[in-house]
């Protein structure tokens, strides 16, 4: 009888992992995604969305690596969101 409460604990173990490693792939998926893309998703969750007109490219380099810390981007997300601000401002 013991060993019941030990099967129950290694399935929820079990669960849980397969929970995490699911969210982990979803966030892999961000490499796949457009500088536009990932600038809507991200920029608008504490402000709005700067549009990209508000700033020059050195401006928008500064801005970036401030946001990108607070986004909690990886590299490959704040260069592609930089490059989709420069291009279109
Ligand atoms: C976790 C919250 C958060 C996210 C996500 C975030 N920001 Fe910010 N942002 C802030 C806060 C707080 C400030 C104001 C304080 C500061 O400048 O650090 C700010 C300020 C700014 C400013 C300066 C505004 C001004 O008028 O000078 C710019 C530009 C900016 N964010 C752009 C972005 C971009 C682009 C993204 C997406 C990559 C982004 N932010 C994502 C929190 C966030």
């Amino acid at each position: 009888m013991k060993k019941i409460p030990i099967v129950i604990g290694l399935f929820a173990t079990i669960t849980t992992a397969a929970i995490i490693s699911s969210c982990a792939t979803t966030s892999d998926m961000a490499s796949l995604k457009s500088g536009a893309q990932l600038w809507g998703e991200n920029c608008l969750r504490c402000h709005n969305a700067p549009s990209p007109e508000t700033f020059s490219d050195t401006e928008w380099d500064v801005a970036i690596m401030h946001m990108r810390v607070r986004a909690n981007l990886t590299e490959d997300e704040a260069v592609k969101i930089a490059e989709f601000l420069k291009t279109a401002n």
